[in-house]
């Protein structure tokens, strides 16, 4: 397959199909209606019947593309189906299905040396729920060291009421600039993106630091690189020392995503990493967007080379649901503590299994790694070949993305590309982002290049 457009995007099938809908709050940001029987691999296909290269994967949460044989055949299995109809509150009552998952992450997909899971929705809930496995050690820690019960339950009436009082902890949850980790008013607080994501919305008093935000191609910018990774891990270790004692976690996404797909160095992490432990903080790693793949290695930390695993890691979108993987320590075991009613959406179950399974018998994780470095080495070109237009190609497998000079330009060329059967997005303030589903090939990269290299010709 290859792009085709037959039709004005959005063609008349299309636009009449947006305009429809309205009673749906999100329906103003539509940009397709999908075909989702004919769209195949990673092709979409409209309902005009224009067929787009997809590099946009509905924000990263695609993987095997559409209609993947084996999705499919997993949707019409019994078990799936049942799993559907029968929805259970999986911490009270499960099927084996969802012990066959649970043993197949525990065996061959947690990241190493994390124990435990606990699933929920969606990427944000997993957030949510990461941080509160963080501030209740936490907490449970602060309390023993003074003496007193680490378990609350124990602790005095007054004390119990005062908790019902909203009585809350003064612990902090450190984050860095441009992170995002999701819209919940817990999550929302370490998310520093968009202003508009949290106008007029209470926040915690968090303090967050700067990232380093890698400036490409890195041969020509080494210095600026390593000052400005000494100066995020300085004003991490301040931030530290002034909260002393009160920093429950820090939270960092791999590669930030949602604030302008910006790198750091392993050697960043490595050392935010000694810092938490010195801090005797919970490391997070968000890899919500980062994980399942994209970066060539199942979760992206994985190629920190960390000399030990993180305390917790999200996970979410090609999951097919939300939630943690966590280290012993942060096994919270007081019922009602962690808990929702599903906690384990075992149709998702049923599907995520089967993207594991697939990526491991395809090797789609050499895929992802061969076809990333191709799809960079291209755009290296493109960017020397269209200075005054193009800069920071970058990527990590297939978590890739350039600049183009300002906002405008930006949203030009990926309207354009649209329109020409290339469906790329956006990040940050003027970056073209690109998710390609994990099965993407050079084949579809040349076919992508072509369309970018029109683009930038028309706009030049
Ligand atoms: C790093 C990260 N964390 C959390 C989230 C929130 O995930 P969701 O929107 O699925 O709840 C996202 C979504 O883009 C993300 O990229």
């Amino acid at each position: 397959m290859q792009p085709k457009i037959l039709t004005a995007i959005p063609g008349p099938k299309t636009k009449a199909a947006i305009a429809r809908g309205r009673f749906d709050m999100q329906a103003t940001y539509r940009t397709l209606i999908v075909d989702d029987i004919a769209s195949h691999g990673t092709y979409l296909v409209d309902l005009d019947g224009n067929t787009f290269l997809d590099l946009f994967a509905n924000f990263a949460l695609g993987s095997l593309g559409y209609n993947h044989p084996n999705l499919v055949a997993a949707a019409q299995g019994a078990t799936f189906v049942h799993a559907s109809v029968n929805p259970t509150s999986t911490p009270f009552v499960t099927t084996p299905a969802w012990l066959d998952f649970m043993d197949a992450l525990e065996a061959r997909y947690a990241p190493r040396g994390m124990s435990k899971v606990f699933c929920v929705d969606a990427g944000g809930e997993g957030v949510e729920s990461a941080l509160k496995a963080a501030f209740i050690v936490h907490g449970e820690a602060r309390r023993e060291s003074r003496g007193e019960p680490r378990d609350p339950l124990s602790l005095s009436t007054d004390e119990q009421d005062g908790i019902l009082a909203n009585l809350g902890s003064d612990a902090v949850l450190v984050s860095f600039g441009g992170g995002f980790h999701g819209r919940g008013l817990g999550p929302l607080s370490a998310t520093h993106s968009k202003a508009i994501h949290k106008a007029d919305l209470p926040c915690f008093d968090w303090p967050h630091v700067s990232f380093p935000a890698k400036l490409f191609p890195e041969e020509r910018y080494a210095e600026e690189n390593a000052a400005r990774e000494r100066s995020s891990l300085d004003e991490l270790e301040q931030t530290l020392d002034r909260y002393a004692g009160r920093v429950a976690a820090i939270i960092v996404e791999p590669l930030q995503s949602e604030g302008g797909d910006r790198h750091a160095n392993p050697s960043f992490f490595v050392r935010v990493q000694q810092l938490a432990h010195q801090a005797q903080a919970a490391l997070i790693f968000d890899e919500v967007q980062t994980g399942m793949g994209s970066s060539g290695t199942l979760w992206a930390h994985e190629q920190f080379s960390l000399p030990s695993p993180p305390d917790l890691m999200t996970f979410g979108k090609k999951m097919q649901m939300g939630g943690f993987f966590a280290t012993p320590a942060y096994d919270i075991q007081q019922f009602g503590r962690m808990f929702q009613t599903r906690n384990g959406d075992r149709a998702r179950a049923v599907l995520g299994q089967t993207i594991l399974q697939t990526i491991d018998d395809d090797r789609l994780l050499d895929n992802v790694r061969r076809t990333g470095a191709y799809f960079l080495q291209r755009l290296r070109e493109f960017e020397q070949a269209n200075p005054s237009l193009v800069s920071q190609a970058r990527g990590w497998g297939l978590m890739l993305a350039f600049d183009l000079p300002t906002t405008e330009a930006r949203n030009d060329f990926v309207a354009r590309c649209l329109r020409q059967g290339v469906f790329a997005t956006y990040t940050g303030t003027r970056s073209v982002r690109l998710r390609p589903h994990l099965i993407t090939g050079t084949v579809q990269v040349d076919q992508a290049m072509v369309v970018f290299e029109r683009v930038i010709r028309e706009i030049a």
